[in-house]
């Protein structure tokens, strides 16, 4: 299993926060927004990961990320020219992919509930066919929805519909076999002029072959496309971590307890990295302090 970390897009509804940088490099409390989707994948266990960027930011994610070294992973990096829709990653990333099946996550999305690597897992296992992760929310038009039979079976998923006809918003991550990027090049631009993810994930429909993860109420999913999404995730993460005192998405961490990591590479980590709070976290994790 490879995964695909959605980087690029406009952000033009946080502008003009994102006229100068990419959206997914933002502060999310104490770290870049990008940690927590890249966090996601590490949870499930995938370790070669593509990371699609726009032109103009790549160089900032590998100065931010390096070639993945430090954190256990093998990044590799692409450009999507134009914001031309969530399935053009598949495309892009298809000779990389190789025929191999892939979760793809989006880069503003963050996930955080106990049992989700279980989830990641039990779908990376399953022999062909794509599954999404649905959540129930207030305002599902902003997003793709889908529709349940009563076995909780996918009856129908349309995009951003006037008229939601269930609460189930469809999240940013997804778990695909290897059609899934034929599929994607298959795919005529929507209206609005981009490859829709929501018309792969329908093609899956058609064939009998996709699954949907309802994350209940104990998870959150959370976007963080607009100021106050992004204020509320950054709140979010702020009140967990002050209270338990552990940390969401600290990525050296995450490759320590995987067995991606020694103690001494979680060291030199915060030395890289100076007096930060989260600097000073990776120390006391190494000294085997923290939530032992
Ligand atoms: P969106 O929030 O749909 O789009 P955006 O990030 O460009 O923001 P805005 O609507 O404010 O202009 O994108 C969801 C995620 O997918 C986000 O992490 C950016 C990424 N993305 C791409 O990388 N390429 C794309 O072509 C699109 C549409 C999104």
């Amino acid at each position: 299993m490879k995964g695909i970390l959605l980087a690029g897009g406009a952000g033009t509804r946080l502008h003009p926060i994102t006229r100068a940088t990419s959206k997914q490099l933002l502060p999310v409390y104490d770290k870049p927004l990008v940690y927590y989707p890249l966090s996601v994948l590490m949870l499930a266990g995938i370790r070669d990961v593509m990371v699609v960027t726009t032109p103009q930011d790549q160089d900032a994610f590998r100065r931010l990320l390096g070639d993945g070294r430090d954190v256990g992973l093998r990044l590799s990096f692409t450009v999507q020219p134009r914001p031309e829709g969530i399935a053009q990653a598949l495309v892009l990333a298809r000779p990389w992919l190789a025929g191999s099946p892939c979760t793809l996550v989006l880069g503003d999305n963050l996930f955080y509930g106990h049992g989700l690597p279980a989830l990641l897992r039990r779908a990376a296992a399953q022999p062909s066919g794509a599954t999404v992760f649905a959540y129930a929310v207030r305002d599902p038009e902003r997003y793709g929805v889908v529709e349940l039979g009563p076995d909780g079976r996918a009856v129908a998923i349309e995009e951003k519909p006037k008229a939601p006809r269930s609460r189930w918003a469809v999240t940013g991550l997804y778990v695909y076999d290897g059609d899934a990027p034929a599929i994607a090049a298959g795919l005529a631009p929507s209206a609005r002029g981009e490859l829709e993810i929501t018309d792969v994930n329908r093609a899956y429909l058609r064939r009998g072959d996709l699954r949907v993860e309802r994350l209940g109420r104990g998870f959150a999913w959370l976007d963080t496309g607009t100021p106050e999404s992004l204020l509320q995730a950054a709140q979010f993460v702020q009140t967990l971590e002050e209270r338990t005192g552990a940390k969401i998405a600290c990525l050296e961490e995450i490759a320590w307890e995987q067995g991606w990591l020694g103690a001494d590479d979680v060291r030199r980590a915060a030395d890289a990295m100076g007096r930060s709070p989260y600097a000073d976290y990776l120390r006391r994790l190494a000294e085997g302090e923290a939530r032992r």
